[in-house]
């Protein structure tokens, strides 16, 4: 435009204004011809007629190639990247696009894949990874053959990897992590890709490589290698011929997760001397931590966790001049930490994180470092990341080990047996993000010196002895943090409005907070506030939008009114725990849309009516409803669509009806309490269908479990081992005790006390052989005691009093040892402890002593099964409130999860996922 005017003032006034006319037209076509020409190398027809091809056959929900023909030029779809000169599809990128949002994120791509991709002949980068395509990886992939990154990782094939790939000699990118392939035989197709410099393959199955190490002795110019969570098999270095010198170019390397003994330890020693990072973490390595570090000077990230490693850091850390991180969590240390800070003096300027916590995932160790922190950790001037949570150490916490720590931003010291003596008018030299002073007497007052941390994001002062109530600038300090966890101390006052924070966690726990709930930020996940002195109604959690909200404990307060009704929004909520509050009314039918919750505990309040459905609730593995005014039937769609159901709590409220067959399809209930109802009608005869309970082949840390509970379902699994119960206790039943019942062999305890069950025992009785409680008292039973009941050889508790039965007690171990009122009120019961004799009795000395005899085997101590069952009967929402209601293991959970930073959590939930997938196969 700029040359048109020029031409236009030279030439005057305008005399040949046809000439300019034309030139103009000249010019702007070449303007526009240009313009084209620099984007113009549309791509190659035949190309983009396989990339139409590809679509075709993708199943794609979301629509995520949409640009894909609705523009000509395909060079500039979503994923596809050209050669600007050549204008060939160089790079085909349909990786996954994950969200932190789950509800806005996209389907993943499923369906075949075409190989029309063969018409891509220069591709360079193929990435399909965390999509869902099922089925084998196709073996044309190999013959792709200038593919240089080829990325397949948690893209959902399985079978086996064609040997195939191994063509593809310009690779020198390969990540097939995550599949499900078949173990894989082996790996003699990877030693040809001899360009490799990065392999990926954690989480494939390679337990039958027994010779790994030499699969991969032809790679000669890995870089990066990646085989966690492969189940690698152990080896023992003598016996397997090290390849000396194989790789001498490998620098990064993980093997986390595995089954490796110390031996690794020479072969990594032997592989490299490059290495800058080296991950083993949650392998099977012992003793002392080896001097095989000495020679590597490149080393700055050292990750040894979760091993049985002893000791303390070795003298030959003493080369270790570039380390910049040492993680040695959930380790067996327990040297002197003197010596141990004392080793990393090299490291002094470069050091930036150090970890030796001794937990993991709320697994403590009975190991700990011990010994006071030596000041010259004050000197390890690059510091970011100081983790010394859950040891033994001692001594006094004073400025002075802070001295030179100007870029700490992670200081993790709780759980210990310090002294602090910061001054409350500290001025720190760092500025902290995250900062736990958990179980560290910081109070009585909350320290000032924390409100110059206006970075923070994460601060854990739990059971830190502060007292009072918190200074105001404290919630103003606290609006930016992501994580808040002050509980179990003795704060009191009321909450302020909290809508205008980032709070995602916030755990207030066994305080003194009174007041109403206030309204939260619309970040928040979790919400913790249970034991405080909480009042008024719930409707403030209505009034921000909380679409995240997962974690909602609130019980032992003081709430009271109706539930809101605002349970639309809480789409991801997984946990409600309102239990005793003073709430009422009825339970708004809202609440059967939560349809991931899986906890829901709303026990010890005054609710009344009947039950919404939650039929749609399908993940809901607890439910406890016990002690309210609900009235109505036991509603059939708790067995026909609660098939996760794990714990079901219906006690002490108005039912009434019969026991509905459906309940029998609660395949791995634990326990069920349909106690001190007016339930009526008969036992069913089907409650040998629940499999967990009658079938030992059904591990009790199921998958259903497992998928509930994720990290903290290792806590709570194992103790739901000692959890297998039914009571109906103190109901209106009738009927005989069906003969079905004595199959549930894996049963516990069993209550079926103060009803009116007549009729006789079954026989085979004692097949229950596990049963530590049975309480069959104040029924109408008649008949003699089975002579199989001497074979209950678990049974700590007992009661069969206050009914009809008669003949004599059989003789066994366990059974004499019962107060005699256990058996009493049964008119013609005899024989000890009730009676010395039975009518007639000498002539039975003989089995007597048989049975004795056979007793003897199983004779297990007795004090040991009374203290289980009691444990088991009071300890219900101890144990099977974990998540609820034990703030410790709460708190290593979160944060667990904050320290162990992404990895572990992305691992959660694609783990999640993949046994989403195979569940739903
Ligand atoms: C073309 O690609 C090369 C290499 O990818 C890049 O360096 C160059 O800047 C690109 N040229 C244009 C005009 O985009
Ligand atoms: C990935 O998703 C985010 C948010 O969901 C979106 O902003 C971004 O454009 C997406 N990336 C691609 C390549 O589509
Ligand atoms: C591939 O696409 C994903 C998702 O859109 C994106 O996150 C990633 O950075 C891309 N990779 C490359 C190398 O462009
Ligand atoms: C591809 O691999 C197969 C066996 O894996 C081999 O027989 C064939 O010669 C290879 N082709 C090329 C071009 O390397
Ligand atoms: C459960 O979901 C189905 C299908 O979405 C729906 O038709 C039904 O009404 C829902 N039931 C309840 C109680 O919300
Ligand atoms: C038990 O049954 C007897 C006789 O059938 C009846 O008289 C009694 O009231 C019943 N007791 C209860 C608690 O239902
Ligand atoms: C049996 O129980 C009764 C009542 O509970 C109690 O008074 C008595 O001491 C007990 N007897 C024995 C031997 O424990």
């Amino acid at each position: 435009m700029i040359m048109i005017m020029l031409f236009s003032m030279i030439s005057g006034r305008c005399i040949h204004s046809v000439l300019v006319g034309l030139l103009c037209l000249v010019i702007a076509s070449a303007i526009c011809c240009s313009s084209v020409g620099s984007s113009s190398i549309l791509c190659m027809e035949n190309e983009r007629h396989a990339l139409l091809q590809f679509k075709q056959s993708i199943v794609d929900e979301s629509n995520v190639l949409a640009s894909w023909g609705s523009k000509k030029d395909c060079c500039t779809w979503r994923g596809i990247a050209c050669n600007n000169q050549t204008g060939h599809v160089m790079t085909l990128n349909l990786s996954y696009n994950s969200s932190d949002d789950y509800i806005s994120a996209e389907a993943p791509l499923r369906g075949e894949i075409d190989p029309s991709l063969l018409e891509l002949r220069n591709l360079n980068y193929l990435d399909l990874s965390f999509n869902d395509f099922g089925g084998m990886i196709p073996k044309f992939f190999g013959s792709l053959s200038q593919l240089k990154e080829l990325k397949l990782a948690y893209a959902n094939f399985d079978g086996s990897v064609p040997p195939k790939i191994g063509n593809l000699s310009n690779l020198h990118t390969l990540d097939l992590s995550g599949n499900y392939f078949i173990p894989l035989e082996n790996l003699e197709w990877l030693s040809h890709l001899s360009s490799l410099r990065s392999l990926n393959m954690s989480e494939v199955d390679l337990s039958k490589i027994v010779n790994w190490p030499q699969s991969l002795s032809k790679l000669t110019s890995l870089m990066e290698l990646q085989l966690s969570d492969c189940s690698l098999p152990d080896f023992n270095i003598r016996s397997n011929s090290v390849v000396k010198n194989s790789s001498t170019s490998l620098q990064v390397l993980d093997l986390f997760y595995n089954n490796l003994n110390s031996s690794i330890f020479y072969w990594i020693a032997n592989v490299s001397s490059n290495f800058i990072h080296i991950g083993l973490q949650g392998n099977q390595l012992q003793g002392p931590i080896p001097d095989v570090f000495k020679s590597m000077l490149s080393l700055a990230s050292l990750d040894l966790s979760i091993n049985q490693l002893e000791g303390g850091i070795p003298k030959s850390f003493q080369n270790l001049c570039s380390l910049e991180s040492l993680t040695l969590r959930s380790n067996q240390l327990s040297e002197n930490i003197e010596n141990s800070i004392k080793n990393l003096s090299c490291a002094e300027n470069t050091l930036e994180t150090l970890d030796l916590i001794t937990c993991f995932g709320g697994r403590c160790q009975i190991w700990h470092l011990n010994g006071s922190l030596p000041e010259s950790v004050g000197q390890l001037s690059s510091l970011e990341v100081l983790s010394l949570a859950q040891n033994s150490l001692s001594g006094v916490i004073t400025e002075a080990h802070f001295l030179k720590l100007s870029r700490l931003q992670s200081l993790a010291i709780s759980n210990n047996h310090f002294s602090i003596n910061l001054s409350s008018d500290w001025n720190p030299p760092f500025q902290l993000y995250l900062l736990d002073m958990s179980s560290c007497k910081v109070g009585p007052a909350f320290p000032k010196w924390i409100l110059t941390q206006t970075n923070l994001a994460f601060l854990y002062l739990s059971n830190a002895g502060i007292f009072g109530s918190l200074p105001d600038k404290c919630w103003d300090l606290f609006s930016g943090i992501f994580r808040l966890d002050l509980s179990m101390n003795q704060i009191h006052g009321k909450l302020p409005n909290l809508s205008t924070t980032s709070l995602v966690f916030v755990n207030l726990s066994s305080n003194l907070l009174s007041g109403t709930l206030p309204s939260f930020s619309p970040m928040l996940n979790g919400l913790y506030l249970s034991n405080n002195m909480i009042s008024g109604p719930l409707s403030s959690l209505c009034a921000t939008q909380i679409p995240h909200l997962e974690y909602v404990d609130i019980s032992e307060n003081l709430l009271s009114g109706e539930l809101p009704n605002c349970w639309m929004q809480f789409k991801l909520l997984r946990v409600l725990n309102l239990g005793m509050n003073k709430l009422t009314g009825k339970i708004p039918s809202m609440l059967g849309n939560l349809k991931v919750i899986s906890i829901l505990n709303l026990h010890g309040n005054k609710f009344s009516g009947e039950l919404p459905s939650f039929e749609n609730c399908t993940e809901l593995a607890v439910v406890d409803l016990g002690d309210n005014n609900f009235s109505g039937k036991i509603p059939t769609w708790i067995g026909q669509s609660l098939i996760n159901l794990v714990i079901l709590r219906l006690r002490a409220n108005e039912f009434n009806g019969i026991i509905p067959l459906t309940l029998c399809r609660l395949a791995i209930i634990h326990f069920l309490d349909l106690s001190h109802n007016n339930i009526s009608g008969g036992l069913p005869h089907c409650l040998n269908n629940i499999s967990v309970l009658a079938d030992d082949s059904v591990g009790v840390n199921g998958l259903s479990v497992e998928l509930v509970w994720k990290g903290i379902e290792i806590e709570f699994g194992e103790n739901l081992e000692g959890m297998r119960g039914i009571d109906i206790s103190s109901n209106y039943l009738v009927g005989e005790i069906p003969e079905s019942i004595t199959r549930l062999t894996n049963l516990i305890s069993l209550n079926l006390s103060r009803n009116n069950l007549t009729g006789k025992l079954p026989e085979n009785f004692g097949n229950m052989q596990k049963l530590e409680s049975l309480d069959l008292s104040r029924n109408q039973i008649s008949g003699h005691i089975p002579t199989s009941f001497s074979s209950l050889h678990f049974l700590g508790v007992l009661d069969l009093s206050n009914n009809q039965l008669s003949g004599r007690i059989p003789v066994s171990t366990q059974l004499q040892t019962f107060n005699a009122t256990k058996y009493m009120g049964n008119p013609g019961l005899c024989g000890p402890p009730l009676s010395p004799n039975c009518p007639g009795d000498e002539a039975t000395e003989d089995d007597h002593n048989k049975e004795r005899e056979h007793d003897n085997d199983g004779l297990i101590s007795l004090g040991f099964f009374i203290s289980t069952v009691l444990g088991f009967i009071t300890g219900f929402w101890i144990v099977c409130g974990s998540l609820l209601l034990k703030s410790s293991w709460r708190y290593a959970y979160f944060k667990f999860l904050d320290n162990a930073k992404d990895w572990i959590y992305v691992r959660a939930v694609v783990y999640k996922a993949k046994l989403q997938r195979r569940l739903q196969r």
